[in-house]
């Protein structure tokens, strides 16, 4: 069970996305991008942001997981891989958060060992004093503390993704 209240509400949320795909359109005015979106997590994210960039986009997705319950295993299973010819073509990488950055550090090497024009990296959150691997971020919405949060597609056990806020999560005592 989730107790309390939104630590990040909708409107924080779509206010910040918006911020971003400004930034976006502007960054490649004139280009395309071939959006990946790594899921689960980003699913939410990735759907708000790509629908607000101004600029032609091609959808694709990643399916990744590093997590066991709630603590990094370290170890980055490929479920599913993108499908598009990314080379020579301009990439954004779209993820939920990064923590270690182990999960991002991992896809963003794969993505380039196949050559893209360019590769941009946009995070939703950023707890950056869990990192491990250093990953150049090029897009981030919020920097959070060390906190286990649920909602806006993260989840605890594959639960409270349909949140449409982002909570931190407890368990009921
Ligand atoms: P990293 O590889 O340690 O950076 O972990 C990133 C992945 O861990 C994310 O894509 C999420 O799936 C998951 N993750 C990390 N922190 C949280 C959290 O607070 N809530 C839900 N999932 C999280
Ligand atoms: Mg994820």
């Amino acid at each position: 069970m989730i107790i309390g209240t939104p630590y990040l509400t909708t409107e924080q949320i779509q206010n910040k996305t918006a911020e971003i795909a400004d930034m976006i359109s502007h960054d490649y005015l004139g280009k395309e991008i071939v959006a990946i979106g790594i899921l689960k997590g980003s699913f939410m994210f990735y759907a708000d942001l790509i629908r607000m960039i101004q600029v032609p986009v091609t959808v694709d997705f990643i399916v990744a997981s590093s997590y066991l319950k709630n603590t990094s295993t370290g170890e980055v299973k490929i479920h599913y891989d993108f499908r598009e010819n990314i080379a020579g073509k301009d990439v954004l990488l779209i993820e939920d958060i990064i923590d270690t950055g182990i999960s991002l550090n991992y896809i963003r090497e794969r993505i380039l060992s196949q050559m893209p024009s360019s590769l941009k990296i946009a995070v939703l959150l950023d707890k950056r004093e869990r990192r491990e691997v250093d990953v150049p971020l090029d897009y981030t919405g919020f920097q959070i503390p060390n906190k286990f949060v649920v909602g806006y597609g993260l989840d605890y056990e594959n639960k409270y993704r349909n949140l449409p806020y982002i909570a931190i999560f407890k368990k009921k005592a």
